[in-house]
C-alpha cells in the first residue's frame, strides 16, 4: 500500500485522450496494446508512483478516448507526443503499444527519454498474419468483441494465468468497440517494418518478455534486443503476452531497476 497524498488516480481527460495517472517525479506514459485499454497498467501506475509521475492514456478510439479520422501507428505515436508535449517521457509500451513506441522514436524522439518494450516487435506482419486479421476483423464485425474473449485468453495468457488476469483481460476486449477493434486490426496489418529503427535508438533501452509469450516469443525478444545498442533483455517466467496483469511485480519490479540506471 502506498500512503495516502502519495498515491492518487483519477480519470482525466487532455484533448481527445483520457488517462490515468499517479505519483510524482520523471514522467513515465504507458501505452497498451490491442485489444485493451489503460488498464493494463495499474499495478505499474501503483506500484512506481514512489518514483514517477505515470501516466497511462487510452489509445485513440480505446477506453474513454476519442477515436482519430485515422488510426495508424504513425497517427497514434503523433497523438502520444501531442499528448507529452514539451515534456520527455520514459516510454513503456507492450505489443500493439511497442509497434507505437517505435514510431514514437522514429517520428518524435526528443520526446522519449527511455525505451521500455514489452512483449512486442520490430517486423510487419506476414501475409498470413494479415489474413488472420481480415478473419478476426469479420467476426468481430458480426458477433461483437466478446467474441474474442475465449480465443484472445488462449492466445495472450500462460495456461498458468490467474483468474484476476482472466477477468481483467475480459474487461477490457468486452469495453473496446468493434470500430476500434477493426481500425486497429487494420492499422496493424498495415504497419511498417521498423527494424531498421531499432539501431538507432540511442536512449536507455530495456525488453522485457513473458517466457511463455507466443505471440511475440523470448526468440523475438532477444533478436530485437540485439539489434538496440546497450539495449537488456529481461525473461519473465511464467508469463505468457501479458505480463503487466500476469506477473504484475515482476513487471514493476524490473521497470523500477531500469528507472534508476
Ligand atoms: C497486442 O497485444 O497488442 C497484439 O497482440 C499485437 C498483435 O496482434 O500484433
Amino acid at each position: 500500500m502506498v500512503s495516502e497524498g502519495q498515491y492518487r488516480v483519477v480519470m482525466q481527460i487532455r484533448g481527445s485522450i483520457s488517462f490515468e495517472e499517479s505519483g510524482s517525479g520523471p514522467l513515465a506514459v504507458f501505452v497498451h496494446g490491442y485489444p485493451l485499454d489503460h488498464r493494463l497498467w495499474l499495478d505499474q501506475l501503483e506500484a512506481l508512483s514512489d518514483i514517477r509521475h505515470c501516466v497511462a492514456p487510452d489509445l485513440p478510439g480505446f477506453g474513454s478516448s476519442q477515436p482519430l479520422g485515422m488510426f495508424t501507428m504513425e497517427t497514434v505515436a503523433d497523438s502520444i507526443a501531442a499528448f507529452v508535449g514539451n515534456e520527455q517521457a520514459d516510454v513503456v509500451a507492450l505489443s500493439m503499444g511497442g509497434y507505437v513506441a517505435l514510431a514514437l522514436w522514429e517520428r518524435h524522439p526528443e520526446v522519449v527519454r527511455s525505451l521500455a518494450l514489452l512483449d512486442t516487435k520490430a517486423g510487419a506482419d506476414t501475409p498470413e498474419a494479415r489474413e488472420g486479421r481480415s478473419a478476426q476483423a469479420a467476426q468481430v464485425a458480426e458477433q461483437g468483441t466478446g467474441s474474442l474473449v475465449e480465443g484472445m485468453t488462449r492466445a495472450l495468457l500462460a495456461p498458468q494465468a490467474g483468474g484476476d488476469a482472466k477477468r481483467r483481460l475480459a474487461e477490457m476486449i468486452e469495453a473496446t468497440t468493434p470500430q476500434a477493434v477493426i481500425a486497429a486490426l487494420q492499422a496493424m496489418a498495415g504497419r511498417r517494418d521498423r527494424t531498421e529503427v531499432l539501431s538507432t535508438i540511442d536512449v536507455p533501452a530495456a525488453v522485457l518478455v513473458g517466457a511463455l509469450d507466443t505471440l511475440t516469443p523470448p526468440t523475438v525478444a532477444v533478436e530485437m534486443a540485439t539489434r538496440i545498442p546497450n539495449a537488456t533483455v529481461s525473461v519473465i517466467p511464467g508469463a505468457g503476452h501479458l505480463t503487466p496483469i500476469e506477473a504484475p511485480d515482476d513487471v514493476s519490479a524490473l521497470l523500477r531497476h531500469f528507472f534508476a540506471r
